[in-house]
């Protein structure tokens, strides 16, 4: 059976569907079998962002409303044989249950290892459905106070749900900000929210040009979090000779 990551955030532009794609390309790799499911209706991009959109001819909702198999909405990622999407619809007015998203998820589950679920932002009926969908949850924020604040509301709202495990991830973080004191440590922010750091993800430039793309560090670090529940340590390493750098220089 499939593990069910839903990835959330509350706010918008933090980084969820990043996070959802790479770790799935990521997971991929490790020769997990993965489906990376789209639930942010209306504004759904995970398409975009894994270079299939124009391979799908059916989506979840097709599945929910019996236009099509479960099986027929996935589209095999053409370079990684393991990595299936599942995209979401443009149509955001009609209703679909959790139920029923979940009735779908289920019966694709045996079959996958790990079904990665990029949640919309927000707090509503479309957070609801993607966090009711899933076992365990990645928790994504930036250092901006603006994002954590919005975390920090997510972070307690998902203490409602059976949630066996909510792990933190800490995108776009600039190490020279953080070492400088003008932005909170990932681990700060970890204690701050109550939620154990799972991954720090620097701020990357090429970010915006490749969206999945193997040379990211962060995300193969956090496949094996979960492929082999190793944490993520390189940034401590790095910020803790970072500091003693700071140390000596003054
Ligand atoms: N670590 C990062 N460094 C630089 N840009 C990033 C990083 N993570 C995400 N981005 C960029 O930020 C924008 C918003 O990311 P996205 O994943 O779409 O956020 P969300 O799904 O939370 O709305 C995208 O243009 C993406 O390429
Ligand atoms: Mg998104």
């Amino acid at each position: 059976m499939a593990k069910k990551i839903v990835v959330t955030s509350g706010k918008g532009g933090v980084g969820k569907t990043t996070v959802t794609a790479n770790l799935g390309v990521q997971l991929a790799k490790n020769g997990c079998r993965v489906i990376v499911c789209d639930l942010d209706f209306g504004l759904n991009n995970i398409d975009v962002v894994l270079g299939v959109e124009n391979l799908a001819t059916f989506d979840v909702v097709d599945a929910v409303e019996g236009r099509c198999r479960p099986k027929q909405a996935l589209v095999r990622h053409p370079r990684y044989p393991t990595l299936y999407s599942l995209a979401s619809n443009r149509i955001s007015e009609r209703y679909i249950s959790p139920q029923a998203v979940r009735l779908i998820l289920d019966s694709l589950s045996p079959q996958f290892d790990f079904i990665l679920i990029d949640c919309p932002a927000g707090i509503d009926e479309g957070f609801h459905r993607a966090v009711a969908c899933a076992e365990e949850a990645l928790l994504v924020t930036t250092p901006h106070i603006s994002a954590m604040r919005d975390a920090a509301r997510v972070a307690d709202m998902l203490k409602s749900y059976r949630l066996q495990r909510v792990g933190l991830v800490v995108n776009m973080v600039r190490g020279d900000l953080v070492r400088k004191g003008e932005l909170l440590r990932p681990e700060e922010i970890s204690e701050t929210l109550h939620v154990p750091l799972a991954c720090v993800v620097p701020e990357e430039d090429k970010i915006f040009l490749d969206n999945v793309a193997d040379r990211y560090r962060a995300f193969r670090s956090l496949a094996e979090f979960y492929v082999c529940g190793k944490p993520n340590t390189e940034f401590r390493r790095k910020s803790f000779f970072g500091g003693l750098l700071c140390a000596l220089r003054r």
